[in-house]
């Protein structure tokens, strides 16, 4: 049966590193606090550059790698919280930046899980037959939407910037995307979000929204942590259920870098085989958004982790609430 396998993964991360020490001169914090609360050590912020600079340095490697040119992709899907431009989105940018005009493109707002609901379209737009190589590009810059003032810190230190791009292909053989399961529940909106630009005001950008600070992210910390530790476990069985994979064949699990806490409290709540294999790269970027996973991915491959024919479990957690887990025959 025709399935969906990711071919190759490029990645890149802004040359700018701001360390927790870096972040103690801009607002009241500790680079105790933040390596005791996260495990982050440091994250890299854009200086001067866009997400679809990000996205494009991310999608040459991973282009290189699988040997194609840009015309070969057939369908890009670009998952980002924060476009070059609030409209159009990135997709329909990145054809123009990759010289590809006409390519369809679909872009994704789905926060932390935009790289699951990625491959789970992808899944579905490749083993439907309707395409046979895909472009899943994840890129994000949330630094420009930061508090770096005191009142931000809860949220400010935790975030990086980053992108990184899959080339996601048709095949025969006996490997791919075995299962994708996906969910959201919007009672939790609040909790995680970046309110401006909203229609709930109108016009929708004034002084005055921005004065209230609508055009930072803001987050209900502890909600997120409780709903994170419990929905990460559940989504996790729930795919590998569905994909008839054994715990104990799982190479690796590569859940979305949001902080090390919260890829501990997970790990504690699976099953030995899989707690054993959980992967973290926290401490170098921060939380990258739907960046994180692909570059943990990218990352696990680089040091050997990840070899074809493993079974790799990734899975995500955040803003909406959104949630989901995927099954991976490498
Ligand atoms: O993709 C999902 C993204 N979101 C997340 O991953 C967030 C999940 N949540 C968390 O990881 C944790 O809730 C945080 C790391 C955000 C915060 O940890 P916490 O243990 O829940 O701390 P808290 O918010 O209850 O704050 C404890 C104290 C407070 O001071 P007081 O009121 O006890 O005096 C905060 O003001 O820590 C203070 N605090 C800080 N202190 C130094 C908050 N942020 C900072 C900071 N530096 N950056």
């Amino acid at each position: 049966m025709r399935k969906a396998y990711i071919d190759s993964i490029g990645m890149y991360v802004p040359s700018n590193v701001v360390t927790n020490k870096d972040l103690e001169s801009r607002m009241d914090t500790s680079d105790e606090w933040i390596r005791e609360r996260s495990g982050i050590q440091e994250r890299h912020h854009v200086d001067g550059e866009c997400t679809t600079d990000l996205a494009l340095k991310a999608s040459e490697e991973a282009l290189e790698k699988a040997g194609m040119k840009p015309e070969d992709v057939d369908h890009i899907i670009f998952s980002t919280m924060a476009s070059d431009y609030f409209a159009p989105g990135g997709g329909p940018m990145m054809t123009r930046r990759l010289g590809i005009p006409g390519t369809p493109a679909l872009d994704i707002r789905m926060a932390c899980s935009g790289f699951l609901y990625g491959l789970s379209v992808s899944k579905a737009f490749i083993e439907s037959g309707a395409y046979e190589n895909i472009l899943l590009i994840t890129s994000e810059v949330q630094s420009v939407a930061l508090d770096f003032s005191t009142a931000g810190r809860d949220t400010a230190v935790l975030f990086g910037d980053g992108a990184a791009a899959t080339v996601i292909k048709a095949t025969d053989a006996d490997q791919g995307i075995l299962t994708v399961k996906t969910h959201s529940d919007g009672r939790y909106a609040e909790d995680l979000m970046l309110r401006t630009p909203s229609t709930l005001d109108n016009p929708f950008l004034t002084h005055e929204v921005l004065d209230k600070g609508y055009g930072r992210v803001s987050m209900n910390g502890r909600t997120v942590f409780k709903h994170a530790v419990t929905k990460f476990p559940q989504v996790i069985n729930e795919a590998l259920e569905a994909s008839g994979v054994a715990k104990a064949d799982i190479k690796l699990v590569v859940p979305h870098q949001a902080n090390l806490r919260i890829t501990e409290a997970v790990a504690n709540r699976l099953d030995l085989e899989l707690h054993k294999v959980v992967f973290s790269n926290i401490h170098k970027y921060g939380n990258t958004t739907s960046a994180s996973i692909p570059i943990a991915l990218y990352e696990a491959m680089a040091e050997g982790k990840i070899e074809r024919g493993d079974y790799v479990v990734v899975a995500s957690f955040g803003a909406g609430f959104t949630w989901g887990a995927s099954v991976i025959k490498w």
